[in-house]
């Protein structure tokens, strides 16, 4: 199967990855899921895999974000959304996405590092492409609620300018 890797605006790049992204996570399954109830961030970029179809097999969306880390500014890049169609699975698409989304977090955002959350049954995929543990504690912004602390998923670092590993990091807005 050939496939390629596009970068898009979060907003052209959602009404292509939309039918992925449902078929992923439908409404009935995410009503089931530790993090049903929070509200998420739009992604700014999205990077796609799409196959000889053009059709989205796989996503990340790509989110920047100007945080604070005990009370210091910090660039982030953070990655979310990371999902594969699932008989395009274990073939290395997310691998590869998520190889391209170091390097534009690198090269093209500049970040400090990067920031993605998972749950633990997924964090060997990335620990084996880099990503470390923050031991630290995340803070996130949520309608009505303001500043609350975030804990229903793990914070992974990919380490660029910086190698966080523990503080309070607060993402000022809203969670990816
Ligand atoms: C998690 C998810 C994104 C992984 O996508 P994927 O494209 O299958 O990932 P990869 O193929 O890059 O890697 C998956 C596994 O296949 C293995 N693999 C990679 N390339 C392979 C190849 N060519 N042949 C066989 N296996 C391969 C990897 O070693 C990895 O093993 P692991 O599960 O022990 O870590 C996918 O399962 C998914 O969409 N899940 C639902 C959404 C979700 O939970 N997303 C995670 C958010 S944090």
């Amino acid at each position: 199967m050939h496939h390629r890797i596009e970068i898009m605006s979060g907003e052209s790049g959602w009404r292509l990855a939309r039918p992925l992204l449902n078929a992923v996570w439908p409404i009935d399954v995410v009503a089931q899921l530790p993090w049903k109830d929070i509200a998420w961030a739009d992604a700014d970029h999205r990077i796609l895999v799409l196959d000889d179809h053009d059709d989205v097999i796989a996503h990340a969306g790509l989110h920047l974000r100007d945080a604070q880390l005990d009370a210091g500014p910090v660039r982030i890049c953070g990655v979310g959304g990371v999902a594969t169609r699932y008989d395009c699975r274990e073939q290395g698409l997310a691998a590869a996405l998520m190889r391209r989304a170091v390097t534009e977090m690198r090269d093209t955002h500049r970040a400090d590092f990067g920031l993605l959350f998972c749950e633990p049954r997924h964090a060997p995929l990335y620990a084996r492409l880099g990503w470390r543990a923050f031991e630290g504690e995340v803070y996130v912004e949520q309608p009505q609620q303001g500043r609350v602390r975030f804990a229903v998923t793990d914070p992974l670092v990919f380490d660029l300018r910086t190698s966080p590993r523990e503080g309070a990091l607060d993402l000022c807005g809203l969670p990816w």
